[in-house]
C-alpha cells in the first residue's frame, strides 16, 4: 500500500544543487548588504513604478512559516496620501522625505487568504500528481485547523499562565497577541527582503518602527486585528542626507559557538 510521504520535500523533484558560490556572487552579496544603510533624507523624487513593484517582487519571495505569507505590504506612492502617512510617521524625516512608503501589514486573516489560494492552484496544476494533490490537501486542512483555533481568545489564560511559567514560550502562536506576533514575525522576513533587493535596485531605504499604529491603520483602512510590523521609506539620499559611521557588536560577542 502507498503511504503518504511525511514531507512536501519528499514529492517535489529533486532539487538543482545550489549553485557554487562565486567570488562575484559573494562580493555582490557583499556589496549590496553593506550599502544599505538607514538612510533618512531623500530628495523626495518620484521613484519609477518598475523599480518599486522589482523591489516589491522580490520581497514576496521572502520565506514564511509554513509559506503562509501572513501579510500584504501597502505601497503608498500617491503624495497626498505619503503627506498624510508621514504625519502618522511622527513626521520622521525618513518618512517627510521618501518617495514612497510601504507599509507591512500582517494578520492571521492574510494566511487564510493565502490558504484560498494555495488551495485553488492546487485543482489548476495539473502538473501535480494525484499523490502530492493528496499530501497538499492534507496539509491545507492542518493550517486551516491551526489557523481557527490558534487566534482564540480561550488560550489567553493558559498562554498568561505558561509564560509567567516558561518565558521562552512567549512566541508561541496561541490565542490573538501570539498569532498577532507570529504573523508580525513573518511580515519581517518580507521587509527585511524588500530592503536588500531595493539596495540591489540602487534605492536607499529606511525602516521605522517609530509611527503612530492607530492613525495610520486608520489611514490604511485596516481592520481590527490587523497589526503593523514595519513601515518602509524608499527614496534616493539627498545629497545633503547624512550618515554615522557603522557600528555593530564585534563578533566575539554577538555569535556564541558550540
Ligand atoms: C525594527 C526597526 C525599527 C527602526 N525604526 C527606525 C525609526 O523609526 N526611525 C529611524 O530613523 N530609524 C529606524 N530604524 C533604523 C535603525 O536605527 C538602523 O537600522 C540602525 O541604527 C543601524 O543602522 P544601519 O541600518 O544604517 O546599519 C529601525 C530599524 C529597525 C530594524
Amino acid at each position: 500500500m502507498e503511504t503518504m510521504p511525511t514531507s512536501a520535500a519528499a514529492l517535489a523533484p529533486p532539487l538543482a544543487s545550489h549553485p557554487p558560490c562565486s567570488d562575484s556572487a559573494w562580493s555582490a552579496f557583499q556589496h549590496i548588504n553593506r550599502s544599505r544603510r538607514a538612510v533618512r533624507h531623500f530628495d523626495a523624487a518620484p521613484l519609477p513604478d518598475a523599480d518599486v513593484e522589482a523591489v516589491l517582487r522580490e520581497a514576496l519571495l521572502a520565506p514564511s512559516s509554513n509559506n503562509s505569507q501572513p501579510y500584504v505590504i501597502h505601497w503608498l506612492r500617491d503624495p497626498a496620501v505619503l503627506h498624510a502617512a508621514a504625519a502618522a510617521c511622527r513626521n520622521q524625516r525618513a518618512a517627510r522625505s521618501a518617495s514612497a512608503l510601504l507599509v507591512f501589514v500582517a494578520a492571521p486573516r492574510f494566511a487564510r487568504d493565502t490558504l484560498a489560494l494555495f488551495r485553488d492552484s492546487l485543482d489548476s496544476s495539473p502538473e501535480l500528481s494525484p499523490q502530492s494533490r493528496a499530501y497538499h490537501c492534507k496539509q491545507c486542512k492542518a493550517a486551516a485547523t491551526f489557523l481557527r483555533l490558534a487566534p482564540s481568545f480561550l488560550w489567553t489564560p493558559l498562554y498568561l499562565l505558561l509564560t509567567a511559567l516558561f518565558p521562552s514560550l512567549t512566541l508561541l502562536p496561541l490565542g490573538p497577541q501570539g498569532i498577532r506576533n507570529w504573523a508580525a514575525r513573518n511580515a519581517l522576513f518580507a521587509a527585511q527582503t524588500a530592503l536588500l533587493a531595493a539596495s540591489a535596485r540602487g534605492l536607499d531605504s529606511c525602516p521605522m518602527e517609530g509611527f503612530n499604529p492607530r492613525k495610520l491603520a486608520r489611514l490604511l483602512g485596516l481592520q481590527r486585528g490587523d497589526v503593523i510590523a514595519l513601515v518602509l521609506a524608499l527614496g534616493r539620499r539627498n545629497p545633503d542626507a547624512r550618515l554615522e559611521p557603522r557600528w555593530r557588536r564585534p563578533f566575539s560577542t554577538a555569535i556564541q559557538i558550540s
